[in-house]
């Protein structure tokens, strides 16, 4: 592993028994509290997209906004919102998932994006895949093209990696536990 990325994995946080017994919680926190370490993740994910053609980032609230705004910063395109159910004022398209006990909700503005549009998906953390499948229905739902979701930490003992791949959408991580 390159030693930028070693960086990020390493200021990663374990909080052992959150939140629930027997869980061990990655937490980004720490990452976000050290410069050096931010700096390699946002540098890491300007490096693979900055020649990719990407239109507009779509990242997931609410750990994904602080990526993907920085993300949009430094490849210098605009950022959509996919947001939780009752925040984003205008008209909404609305996508549904699973999750371990009941369902969620994203959502996100209806002329957000267009079939011009060539979007990559910022999350902090893929899990069970539900999420962010989630989020490219809602994309392509637009006409949109998904070009690739990225994520800062994957778990792909929790099964998200191989949804993703099922589902034939690409997927990029800087780290993985
Ligand atoms: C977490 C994480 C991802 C999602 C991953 O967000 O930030 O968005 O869960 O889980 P999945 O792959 O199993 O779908 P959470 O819903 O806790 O929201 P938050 O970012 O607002 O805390
Ligand atoms: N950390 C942060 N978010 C999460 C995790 C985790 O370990 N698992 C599912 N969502």
């Amino acid at each position: 592993m390159e030693a930028s990325l070693k960086e990020v994995k390493d200021s990663i946080g374990a909080i052992h028994d959150y939140p629930k017994p027997g869980i061990v919680f990655r937490d980004i926190t720490p990452l976000l509290q050290n410069h050096d370490a931010f700096k390699s993740s946002i540098d890491a994910l300007k490096q693979r997209y900055e020649k990719s053609g990407v239109t507009q980032i779509a990242a997931i609230e609410a750990r994904g906004f602080l990526f993907g705004s920085a993300l949009a910063y430094a490849l210098g395109c605009g950022i959509t919102l996919l947001r939780k159910p009752g925040k984003l004022p205008g008209n909404i398209v609305s996508q549904t998932y699973a999750l371990e006990y009941g369902t969620d909700e994203l959502q996100m503005h209806e002329n957000a994006l267009t079939s011009n549009d060539k979007v990559l998906i910022i999350d902090d953390l893929l899990a069970t895949g539900g999420t962010v499948l989630a989020a490219d229905k809602l994309i392509r739902s637009t006409g949109a093209t998904v070009a690739e979701a990225a994520f800062v930490v994957s778990l792909p003992e929790l099964g998200g990696e191989d949804k993703l791949r099922q589902a034939g959408v690409a997927c990029y991580t800087l780290c993985q536990f």
